[in-house]
């Protein structure tokens, strides 16, 4: 979703505000553009579509300096991907950069008179605008009469003209961060982007306004008083950011799982038992509750899909997963006896965090398995459960995945010994799988090769099947999006005993079908399923864990997953379905780290 960036200081703000757009390129964007005040105070606007690269070629024919600036990357929502719809907008003596949307932009259009006004589509420039007629010489207060004015999501970042060297940045749902430096003043829509200058920032707290000069950041309340910002550190370092050596991001957080997976859980376990002491978890939200409710979207919802597969049957208590974008705007069966557990990777996700919001007000307890520190729902929720998978740069998710999938099989595992499902030696031994399912994932990455080389049978469908029963069809869930969002292949998961009624009549020898069968209690089961596709001339490209006894026929490729149990052959397949989705993502020369119309944290509904 869009970028920000914001800088003045002593340094070149051009090359600081193309770095910015450069490391905000993995939230997924269509257009680019920048504000550079210059020295004379005036504005100087670039805005190009398509990549950070355009904008890049632009700015380096500009030869005056400037040091104070604004930068954004736009996904597009209101208008199409134009120049002239690509931000800053200017308005008057505003040049403003928004994430975000405003729900009531026509209607502002209206009671303002702009409609001769605007240059755009957007739900940006009318704000400008707004803001502008409102602009009395104070920007404070302009921006405060803003804000009462305006309803729905945003981030803005404002400079006035009569304030050169000046920024100001408000927020409500949309993120942002701060910092200030020996090298001057930053605002960003996420922390990548500061990294390279600062290890300390602070999240601007929702419904306050920063002011950034060269060498303070100064926060206000909405009344206008001056408030200290609470700074945080940054937990990671600019190398988790960068590529090392490898040819994506993607690949690279692939390999980077089994190290989170030790992260997340090491630092977790007492005695070879999960405890959540030091998160502050206490168990009476785990023996508390009589039903729990798993609310996410994308890769993270998978996570909860999975997550339920294991946790209903271990505990004996209703798991319900919902979409966030849909469990909002229903009324759902939830109360003070529901553990609610929000899955986010950023923590920003705007459907997870007013899903969150809703299960509060219902009374439910709300626990975040979040990645990213100090995010919106992180903060907001009751309990959080950080994930410790580090920066996640690629568009696609593979390493928050597994290490969601982690946090949740410790909590399923925590619950069942508080609500006595478990014995002590049962959680101490369902401990021990998940670890070994660490090795098991690194087994995988090592036959990388032999993956790339299956993938050569996919990259010329147009169609692909994903099947398996219980867990494996949880897993496939993902498998099946993972190929889609960066090969662009469609591709169905399916319960596998569900095809024949009614999908069956789409196999044809041009549809590739990847079955899992790694659950004894329906391997059989599964297997006929997979007979049927293959009748009907399917390539099957099987998984199955190594000690799977199969007749010959059944598959085309065979892949064999290390024996660990039936719960945590997940981990291991994960890796298995993520390099067939990159390798069919390069094999096609796709852009595998930002694939076209996504976004890596979705901030608008
Ligand atoms: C976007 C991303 C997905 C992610 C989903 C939820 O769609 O492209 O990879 O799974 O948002 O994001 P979250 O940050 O809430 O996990």
């Amino acid at each position: 979703m869009c970028g920000i960036i914001g800088y003045t200081g002593p340094l070149d703000s051009k090359k600081i505000l193309l770095n910015g757009l450069t490391q905000l390129e993995y939230r997924g964007y269509d257009s680019a553009g920048a504000a550079l005040c210059m020295e004379n105070s005036h504005i100087c606007l670039v805005r190009r579509t398509g990549k950070v690269a355009n904008l890049k070629e632009t700015m380096e024919r500009i030869t005056d300096v400037s040091h104070c600036g604004l930068g954004h990357t736009r996904w597009a929502t209101h208008g199409g991907v134009t120049t002239q719809n690509t931000h800053p907008h200017q308005a008057g003596k505003v040049t403003l950069v928004h994430n975000g949307i405003i729900e009531n932009y026509h209607q502002l259009t209206e009671q303002f008179h702009l409609e001769a006004k605007l240059h755009s589509e957007t739900d940006s420039e009318v704000a400008a605008w707004v803001l502008d007629s409102l602009y009395q010489g104070d920007p404070l207060e302009a921006i405060t009469r803003l804000v009462a004015l305006i309803k729905g999501s945003y981030s803005f970042c404002i400079m006035f003209e009569d304030y050169p060297g000046e920024i100001y940045a408000i927020r409500n749902v949309s993120p942002l961060v701060a910092a200030y430096t020996r090298s001057g003043s930053f605002v960003a829509s996420d922390l990548t982007a500061l990294i390279p200058y600062t290890r300390q920032y602070f999240v601007v707290p929702e419904d306050h306004i920063v002011r950034l000069t060269s060498y303070k950041v100064h926060l206000y309340n909405l009344q206008r008083h001056e408030e200290m910002p609470e700074l945080m550190e940054v937990n990671w370092n600019m190398d988790a950011a960068m590529k090392n050596g490898f040819p994506h991001f993607m690949l690279k957080e692939i390999h980077e799982q089994p190290e989170a997976l030790r992260n997340t859980i090491l630092p977790r376990l007492s005695k070879g038992l999960p405890d959540f002491t030091d998160d502050q978890i206490p168990d009476d939200i785990f023996t508390s509750c009589s039903q729990i409710h798993i609310v996410a979207c994308g890769t993270a919802m998978h996570a909860g899909m999975a997550a339920r597969s294991m946790m209903e049957p271990l505990l004996r208590i209703p798991v319900t997963v919902s979409v966030a974008s849909e469990f909002r705007y229903e009324e759902p069966l939830i109360g003070e006896d529901t553990l609610v557990i929000i899955i986010s990777q950023s923590g920003e996700t705007i459907d997870t965090l007013a899903a969150m919001r809703l299960a509060k007000n219902y009374g439910a307890a709300a626990l975040s398995v979040v990645n990213v520190k100090g995010s919106t729902i992180a903060r907001e929720s009751d309990y959080t459960l950080y994930t410790h998978a580090g920066p996640e740069i690629a568009v696609a998710s593979t390493k928050a995945y597994s290490v969601q999938l982690a946090a949740l099989y410790m909590i399923g595992c925590r619950m069942a010994l508080v609500r006595g499902k478990y014995s002590v030696p049962q959680a101490t031994e369902f401990m021990k799988k998940l670890l070994n399912a660490i090795p098991a994932m690194e087994s995988m990455i090592a036959q990388k090769d032999s993956i790339k080389a299956l993938v050569t049978h996919l990259i010329n469908k147009s169609d692909a099947f994903f099947i398996g029963r219980g867990l494996d069809y949880a897993f496939s869930l993902e498998g099946a999006l993972k190929l889609k969002e960066i090969s662009y292949i469609h591709a169905e998961a399916y319960a596998a005993g569900e095809l024949k009624h009614g999908t069956i009549a789409l196999i044809t020898e041009e549809v590739p079908v990847i079955a899992i069968a790694t659950q004894e209690k329906v391997f059989a089961k599964t297997i006929s399923n997979i007979r049927e596709v293959k009748a009907r001339g399917a390539f099957v490209i099987l998984i199955t864990r190594e000690d799977a006894v199969l007749d010959g026929g059944v598959a085309d490729i065979h892949i064999r997953i290390p024996k660990i149990g039936d719960r945590f052959t997940v981990f291991p397949i994960a890796v298995v379905l993520q390099l067939i989705a990159y390798y069919a993502s390069t094999g096609k020369d796709l852009d595998v780290d930002q694939p076209r119309n996504l976004a890596k944290s979705v901030t608008v509904e």
